[in-house]
């Protein structure tokens, strides 16, 4: 394996200008994260006040918040294949547009049916961002810090998160309220939709600023123009040999033709089974049930509602300082241990709230905890979040950024995403019903799937720290028996 070790890491510090620039760029391409976060995010402070507003039933209410979240796979599907036709930059200002005419649609809204177009709407942009940011990144990205650039992705979410929680409340606090009228006669629930227009805005202009994806403009056969951008990424010492490797390894893929993301496993290539089942973990260990339900997890431990909305916000927070935790360790300790060490913290912590709840008397909204039960469940909910948003949170990003071949990166990326939002409704609503059967079960069920997913990485994932992003496929494809013999 011809791994090149004559650019160590330090080359790409905020110090040197290849660093500057590829960090730069990330950071472009991570504001689509941001807006995942936010849009995902922003119904939270709005439901209540838009079910008094619409008179909606409770059916009707969860169907309009989960329905952003088929939105989404649609959205993560459909950019990915036009990603690998169009190019990336374009797919980023289709969701840039998608997401602002939505928070405006959304916030002038004035019926149920136009709400959930504008729900459904929106969730197509979170799929289209959740998509493109990966792939960009990892396509701009030096190998030396590629682990470090993809994690900006997370980051960017969970900032969109804390900001669309932080700034619902703002508003809701102003207003005296989210129902109440707030400025040009509208209600604070619309002006919490509307803000979302200026990260919108900021995407769309970044994607008229920032350069096409050299890998996508080689694969397309322009070479001259990939170089221009290469040359300002990678320092002239690797440029050669980059675009040399680089060439040859898309004259591979187009010898071989192949771009289906069809295969022997079950109909599907079996590295495209690997994204979706790391998608498929990373969502059935049951974080947005944290985020989207939490408020009744802390009423639960003792804690009254305005505490809880506040432990909420807290969590939040601890969520965007461990993502930190991930960009400094991924590019030197590398995937698999960070992925290992996750799925233990949350196997143990997603446990230990199991057996509190198995202590909890009450039941729905009245569930509680006696001590010490009380304090366990809240100790163990925030080692799960730390657990998960130090490595499953943004290890699958950067995995999914970085695994596929380059002919299909964006298809099968899309395939993966896509199966995550499926994957994250079917738990989103599947939450209240089975937690009013049994929470012990429930929890006991995401721990189990924490289990599992050590001994799949244990098992499946190779560890691709520091390689290019042509020589990762390499490590997934399982060698031909007959070739190996001849
Ligand atoms: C997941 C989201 C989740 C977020 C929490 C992301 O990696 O894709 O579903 O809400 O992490 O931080």
């Amino acid at each position: 394996m011809s791994q090149t070790q004559s650019i160590p890491s330090n080359a790409f510090t905020l110090r040197s200008p290849y660093g500057r620039r590829a960090i730069g760029l990330s950071l472009a391409a991570a504001v689509g994260g941001f807006l995942f976060g936010f849009d995902s995010s922003v119904i939270n402070g709005a439901v209540d006040a838009v079910q008094g507003n619409f008179e909606l039933s409770q059916v009707l209410t969860g169907f309009v918040v989960a329905v952003a979240l088929l939105g989404c796979a649609v959205g993560a599907v459909v950019a990915g294949a036009l990603s690998d036709r169009w190019g990336r930059l374009k797919v980023m200002l289709l969701g840039a547009v998608l997401f602002f005419v939505s928070s405006i649609g959304a916030a002038l809204t004035f019926s149920v049916p136009d709400l959930i177009l504008w729900r459904v709407m929106s969730g197509l942009g979170i799929g289209i961002a959740s998509v493109v940011a990966p792939a960009y990144i990892a396509e701009v990205a030096p190998r030396q810090i590629r682990g470090s650039l993809a994690s900006l992705q997370q980051l960017a979410i969970t900032l969109g998160i804390f900001g669309a929680l932080l700034s619902d409340a703002l508003l809701a606090n102003t207003a005296g309220g989210a129902a109440n009228q707030l400025w040009l006669g509208m209600e604070a629930w619309r002006w919490m939709f509307l803000v979302g227009v200026v990260p919108a805005a900021v995407y769309g202009i970044l994607s008229f600023t920032v350069p096409e994806s050299p890998r996508y403009l080689l694969s397309k056969g322009k070479r001259d123009e990939a170089k221009a951008i290469f040359s300002r990424l990678v320092p002239p010492a690797d440029l050669d040999k980059t675009m040399n490797e680089l060439s040859s390894a898309i004259e591979a893929d187009r010898k071989n033709k192949n771009v289906s993301l069809r295969g022997p496993v079950l109909g599907l290539q079996g590295i495209v089974w690997t994204g979706i089942l790391l998608s498929m973990f990373q969502q059935f260990v049951g974080i947005n049930v944290i985020f989207y339900y939490s408020t009744t997890l802390w009423k639960a431990v003792g804690f009254d509602e305005s505490n809880s909305l506040l432990i909420s916000v807290i969590t939040s927070v601890t969520n965007v300082v461990v993502t930190f935790v991930a960009i400094f360790l991924v590019d030197r300790v590398g995937r698999k241990p960070i992925l290992l060490t996750g799925s233990v913290l949350m196997t143990v912590s997603l446990g230990a709230m199991a057996l509190s709840f198995a202590f909890a008397t009450g039941s729905g909204e009245n569930v509680s905890l006696p001590a010490p039960w009380g304090g366990v469940a809240l100790v163990a909910a925030n080692v799960f979040v730390v657990g998960f948003g130090a490595s499953w949170g943004p290890l699958v990003w950067v995995l999914l950024g970085e695994i596929f071949p380059s002919r299909i990166r964006g298809k099968a990326l899309g395939v993966a995403a896509g199966a995550q939002w499926i994957a994250n409704f079917a738990i989103t609503v599947s939450f209240p019903a089975m937690s009013g059967w049994s929470l012990p079960l429930t929890y006991g069920m995401y721990a189990l799937f924490a289990a599992l997913s050590f001994v799949y990485v244990a098992l499946r994932i190779p560890e691709t720290k520091g390689m290019e992003l042509e020589q990762t496929e390499t490590l997934f494809v399982r060698k031909p028996k007959a070739k190996a013999k001849a």
